[in-house]
């Protein structure tokens, strides 16, 4: 089964040259990607009539007479909508609220015509050309309440030529930002969804479970309760069957059956566990619900936790 690509949504206030570099890039068969949504504050942005006809939902609001945090909510609002799970800024000239950046922390990318921390703002091209520098470029970064700060996912170098003016660099700079910005993403999906990532996120939820411990059990890393059983198997090609899976406990093979009936994409029959009312849940379908995945993690720790354990409140 081939993993859905992570859902994307790009905020545009202008050209959309970035936008457009993505979209195409994500046309590429291996792409992790796919661009869900377009969305910008100037409804005269020309990307929005490119992303429409491409195909791709588009939304324009503009935000004269809204509050900042008011007119975040109205595109929050929108992202969420289209199920997105990273914002891509491209060339998006609105400062964003607190709310908003504490929400995407993590999955908010955006694009800066200059090798960060230098030329941070407006007017980059100036600002080079005037310092006389002979080596520009440009940053992808992810997205921190501090303007054009946040940690660095990629850089590429532009050389300043003689007889630049600022135009002539920022097409030179946007040939590169091209490039970078289509790659930075594609590999920030591709490391959250590998294997050591996903284990990463279910060792930190399964660790903060009360007496929790992790120990290996038959080349797997396991999750057991101190005093108690196992609770949790993370599994990876286990017998080479190309599955990155999470084990849990249901409450009998009645409700293993019921699972995979509803959904058998997500859960199936694991072995050996299988017959004592394990269930296996995919964690390489590319639209885990880690919420979810806690929910199972508690249940199955409170069933298998020594009693006192067990009737903690937590
Ligand atoms: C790009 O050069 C981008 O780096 C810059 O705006 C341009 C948008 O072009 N962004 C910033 O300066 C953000 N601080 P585009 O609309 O053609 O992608």
């Amino acid at each position: 089964m081939m993993a859905e690509r992570a859902r994307v949504g790009v905020l545009i206030s202008g050209t959309g040259s970035n936008m457009a570099a993505l979209l195409y890039a994500s046309q590429a068969p291996d792409c992790p990607y796919e661009i869900v949504l377009v969305a910008s504050n100037n409804p005269d942005a020309p990307g929005l009539a490119l992303a429409h006809g491409e195909g791709v939902a588009t939304f324009a609001q503009p935000h004269k007479g809204l509050k900042r945090a008011e007119y975040d909510a109205i595109i929050d609002a929108e992202l969420t909508r289209h199920g997105v799970e990273y914002v891509a800024l491209a060339g998006y000239m609105r400062l964003l609220s607190d709310t908003f950046v504490e929400k995407w922390q993590g999955r908010c990318l955006n694009i800066h015509p200059s090798l960060l921390p230098a030329h941070k703002g407006l007017d980059v091209h100036e600002a080079v050309l005037e310092a006389g520098e002979n080596v520009t470029g440009c940053t992808v970064h992810l997205v921190t309440p501090e303007l054009d700060d946040g940690p660095i996912l990629g850089q590429t170098r532009v050389a300043v030529l003689s007889g630049d003016t600022p135009a002539s660099l920022a097409n030179r700079v946007h040939y590169a930002e091209h490039q970078l910005y289509a790659r930075v993403l594609a590999d920030l999906v591709r490391a959250e969804r590998a294997p050591e990532a996903l284990l990463g996120r279910v060792r930190t939820l399964a660790l903060a479970l009360p007496a929790a411990e992790e120990k290996r059990s038959h080349g797997a890393p396991g999750f057991f309760v101190r005093g108690g059983k196992f609770f949790a198997y993370f599994q990876q090609n286990h017998h080479g069957d190309d599955i990155t899976a999470l084990l849990v406990k249901a409450s009998g093979v009645e409700e293993q059956a019921q699972l995979i009936e509803n959904d058998p994409d997500r859960y199936y029959r694991p072995a050996y566990l299988g017959a004592s009312g394990w269930v296996g849940i995919r964690l390489d379908t590319g639209t885990t619900d880690w919420a979810h995945i806690e929910d199972w993690l508690n249940r199955s720790w409170r069933a298998s936790a020594p009693k006192r354990l067990a009737l903690l409140p937590f």
